[in-house]
């Protein structure tokens, strides 16, 4: 199983950067292949509402803003699985995160349940470094990201710092059950 762990905080020791390895531990112990992509190292600019608010990404399901969205497009479409690691940013998802997840809805959602994302499972993750509050907002919009690509939500998860340590074991855990779930189908279905 190919399970992109999407990141997206500029910090790479921080607690987003944390949960990413936890996912990439799961992943592994589970038997699956894992690949963190971090979007702040990426050049994928904002979504420029094109035309009169739909570009490419409505018909031909690509979008016309060439950057580092193109190919990351293209590895998404591969992947089997994946974990979204955001930090929490105004009770949000991180500037990078969003620019990311609005240019893909708009290529995916519009091809219905044809969606290169079509019942992946994406376990969410939202990283509060801070006051710890805004988790449920920042989970509910990745949900109705996950729901509007057709992917399925395994699972969504919120960190606090204070709930740092048995989060990670959770993410582990959420993560490795979820590929060898999928491993097992595989078999049972060869
Ligand atoms: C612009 C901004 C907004 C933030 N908003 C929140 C928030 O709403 N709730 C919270 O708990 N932490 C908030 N934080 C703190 C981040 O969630 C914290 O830095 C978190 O640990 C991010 O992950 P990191 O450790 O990878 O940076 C905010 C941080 C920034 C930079």
């Amino acid at each position: 199983m190919d399970v992109l762990i999407i990141s997206s905080s500029p910090n790479i020791d921080g607690l987003t950067a944390a949960c990413a390895a936890a996912a990439t531990e799961g992943v592994q112990l589970g038997g699956g292949k894992a690949e963190e992509i971090r979007l702040n190292d990426l050049g994928v600019d904002m979504c420029h509402a094109c035309g009169n608010g739909w570009g490419t990404c409505q018909k031909e399901h690509e979008c016309q803003e060439v950057d580092d969205f193109q190919s990351l497009h293209a590895r998404i479409k591969q992947a089997d699985a994946y974990v979204m690691v955001t930090p929490v940013y105004w009770g949000d998802l991180s500037e990078s995160a969003k620019a990311f997840t609005d240019r893909l809805r708009r290529c995916e959602a519009t091809r219905g349940e044809e969606s290169s994302l079509s019942n992946k499972p994406v376990i969410g993750v939202a990283a509060a470094g801070g006051s710890g509050n805004g988790t449920l907002p920042c989970l509910t919009n990745m949900e109705r990201w996950i729901q509007h690509v057709r992917a399925r939500a395994y699972d969504l998860l919120a960190v606090r710092r204070w709930s740092r340590d048995y989060m990670l074991e959770a993410i582990r855990a959420a993560s490795q059950t979820m590929v060898q779930e999928y491993l097992l189908s595989e078999e049972k279905n060869s």
